[in-house]
């Protein structure tokens, strides 16, 4: 099998007919979002979810996010306390995940939430929820790479990794965000920032007036995403704060942190020469992905400063440096 490609700039009325077919006979197919392309299934059938867990080869106890097309279909499937829907109301659609209450018996299966009581739920900007209007069912969607891969942010990053196990992908050009959302929990009236993402720590503290409780260092426990420590690799190494290029490595850096050493490098990037960190987001894993193929050893990466955005930077570069298994 090889993936048909569908143009959504071009072709959008077909897009959306052959992806709710596809949809609708239980297969997943992929699609993008403002943050990476995702892999997306209906979210109330357990055999179509089995086989976004099966192209993946993602571990099942890893639950998925599901995505539904506005805040009253988000009430038909979780319960929101006054934080929660504050946090919707100024974020949605966008990068943001609510892990929420499960409504009981409100049709999303065990096997996308892993049998949790919760659900993960957001409204993604743009085609994926007038998507997902027409069909009036929640998509599951992790994102569409092989487990422990760097995410895609194209339709030819899917191609690639995914093409040959996919009878769908919808192409909308290169994903604006650039990394995966930000995943929030509220509990007894206080914010958890599961994951940094697509919306910065500092803008979520400015809506809710509270101080955001973050985990300490790579999160190890189930809720966490990319939830192992190794996550988001190259086949590359990657060496992290980087002040200097060392034989057979590839760099990465940001804006006019001064790098010595740069002439043999196999490749250089640059995520934003302006130091904008939204540029350098949506730049990260596409340029991740062309070092790696430049036939680098390794991958130094240039330090990157941790705010706003780039703190989910560095939390992806954290877990694409991790010791491997
Ligand atoms: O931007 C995104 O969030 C992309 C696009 C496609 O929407 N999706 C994405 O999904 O990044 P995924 O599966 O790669 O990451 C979802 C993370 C998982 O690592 C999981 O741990 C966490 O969300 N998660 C999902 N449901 C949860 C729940 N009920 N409780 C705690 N964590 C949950
Ligand atoms: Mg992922």
């Amino acid at each position: 099998m090889t993936a048909e490609i569908i143009d959504i700039r071009q072709n959008r009325e077909r897009a959306l007919a052959r992806a709710s077919t596809v949809l609708s006979e239980g297969f997943p197919i992929a699609l993008p979002t403002e943050t990476v392309y995702g892999l997306a299934a209906d979210a109330t059938n357990p055999a179509a979810i089995t086989r976004i867990y099966e192209t993946k080869g993602r571990p099942r106890f890893n639950p998925l996010i599901c995505h539904v097309a506005d805040f009253a279909m988000a009430e038909r499937y979780a319960e929101f306390d006054p934080i929660s829907r504050k946090l919707a109301e100024a974020f949605w659609p966008g990068p943001l995940t609510l892990i929420l209450p499960l409504r009981a018996g409100s049709g999303i299966h065990a096997l996308a939430t892993a049998g949790l009581d919760t659900v993960g739920i957001r409204i993604p900007r743009g085609f994926a929820g007038e998507l997902i209007r027409v069909l009036d069912r929640p998509l599951a969607a992790p994102s569409a790479n092989t487990s422990g891969k760097v995410s895609p942010t194209s339709a030819a990053h899917v191609a690639e990794d995914l093409g040959e196990k996919l009878q769908l992908i919808l192409d909308g050009g290169a994903a604006p965000v650039g990394v995966e959302s930000t995943i929030l929990r509220v509990e007894d009236g206080a914010v958890r920032m599961l994951r940094p993402g697509g919306v910065a720590g500092e803008e979520i503290e400015r809506i809710t007036g509270l101080p955001l409780i973050r985990a300490e260092g790579p999160v190890a426990i189930i809720e966490a995403p990319g939830m192992l420590a190794s996550h988001y690799a190259p086949t590359a190494a990657v060496r992290l704060n980087a002040s200097h290029v060392e034989p057979g490595e590839a760099l990465i850096r940001f804006g006019d942190t001064p790098i010595t050493g740069i002439e043999p490098a196999t490749a250089v990037f640059d995520l934003s020469p302006s130091g904008d960190l939204a540029q350098a987001a949506a730049n990260l894993f596409d340029y991740l992905k062309r070092a790696d193929a430049s036939g680098a050893k390794r991958i130094a990466i240039g330090p990157i400063p941790n705010e706003g955005l780039g703190e989910a930077i560095n939390d992806r570069l954290a877990r694409a440096a991790a010791p491997r298994e």
